[in-house]
């Protein structure tokens, strides 16, 4: 089976041509952050414009890449939630034209399961991972981006089999990185300069700026925004700070978001009694998390996935073996299929304020 998969949810419009088997024949990926960046965030207007734009050239380039014609397809996947809905909909509607007009089936792909199952995906140039290197379910998976941080249980690909153990009460983690990265100067997204910067810091030296953020150890729901907010009544006293001292509050930063990811997962997987562990999302990029998670899986005889870069930050490959997953179980959605901003995944954890 090969399944194209196409996705416009935020600021990536990406699409891909997968296997049922997991493996990609094409992955285009065509960023929008140069166009945001102005602005330190994603533009939600802006996004839905570009990717009007890009989406026909790229799933184009997905298809010639892959050595296929829309004819050659199985069906045609697309993000349909969650995200910003005028973005969603450029995807929609296009993979919706494809599909009708090559008689392929069309499913809409819910963004956050294509995160926890991009571990499955099987890349040519990189190493093709054996069996071992693939978790079997069930599995926790740790998914941490710009938009949504949680924990999850993984019983398998179908949305019923996916729990939520503890989401953020507030922004996600990538977010934390991303307004941080912006108090401090940095520019957007913070992410990947704050984990180079901190490469270099030293996290005890710039400890009294940084709350911890284990409140509640036995919760498994996270907050960011206190962190966020002491940074910036830091940065307001004492100013942005330069040299050693920025490396230092970026390790110190850095250190603690990471623990409380590091800790809650590996709790998490003790609590339901499952020795697989997954990291999916853009956070997962992040160096201190991988070490940090490494180490701590280790000591305590968990094995740990980590899905390489290209599978972590927003593709289309993702949603395709998504799609084609849900494609071979013999489901199928209508064209009158809309977009939704929120996931279909149950919530277990509330927005807003109180102990964790
Ligand atoms: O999964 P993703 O590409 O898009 C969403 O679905 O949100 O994640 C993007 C997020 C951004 O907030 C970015 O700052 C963060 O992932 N990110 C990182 C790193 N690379 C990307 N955060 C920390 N360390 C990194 N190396
Ligand atoms: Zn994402």
């Amino acid at each position: 089976m090969r399944v194209l998969g196409i996705e416009t949810s935020c600021d990536e419009t990406a699409a891909a041509v997968v296997t049922e088997g997991g493996d990609v024949l094409s992955d285009v990926v065509r960023s929008q952050v140069a166009l945001h960046a102005p602005y330190g965030g994603v533009v939600p207007e802006v996004a839905a414009r570009d990717h009007a734009r890009a989406v026909v050239p790229v799933v184009r380039e997905a298809l010639s890449r892959a050595g296929v014609s829309a004819a050659d397809l199985d069906g045609v996947a697309v993000t349909s939630r969650p995200g910003l809905a005028g973005a969603l909909l450029v995807g929609l509607q296009a993979a919706k034209g494809l599909a009708w007009a090559a008689g392929k089936p069309l499913v809409g792909v819910d963004h956050l399961v294509g995160h926890l199952l991009a571990v499955f995906l099987r890349r040519s140039g990189a190493p093709l991972p054996d069996e071992h290197e693939r978790p079997s379910f069930p599995y926790v998976a740790l998914l941490a981006s710009g938009g949504h941080t949680a924990i999850y249980r993984v019983d398998g690909p179908a949305i019923g089999a996916i729990r939520e153990l503890g989401a953020t009460r507030d922004d996600a983690a990538g977010e934390a990185f991303d307004k941080v990265a912006k108090l401090l100067g940095l520019g957007y997204p913070g992410g990947p300069v704050v984990d180079r910067l901190a490469a270099g810091g030293d996290a005890a030296a710039a400890a009294d700026a940084v709350p911890a953020l284990m409140a509640r150890k036995e919760s498994l729901e996270f907050s960011f925004s206190g962190i966020k907010s002491a940074v910036a009544r830091h940065v307001a006293k004492r100013g942005r700070p330069e040299g050693q001292a920025l490396r230092d509050l970026c390790a110190a930063f850095q250190g603690a978001v990471v623990d409380a990811l590091v800790q809650k997962t590996v709790r998490a997987a003790r609590a339901e009694g499952i020795g697989r562990v997954v990291l999916a999302g853009g956070v997962a990029a992040n160096q201190g998390l991988r070490a940090t998670m490494a180490a701590a899986c280790e000591r305590r005889g968990l094995a740990l996935f980590v899905p390489p870069f290209a599978s972590c930050t927003d593709n289309g490959a993702m949603i395709a073996y998504a799609g084609a997953l849900r494609l071979a179980a013999g489901e199928r959605d209508t064209l009158d299929l809309a977009p939704e901003t929120r996931t279909a995944l149950p919530r277990v954890t509330r927005k807003g304020g109180g102990a964790r």
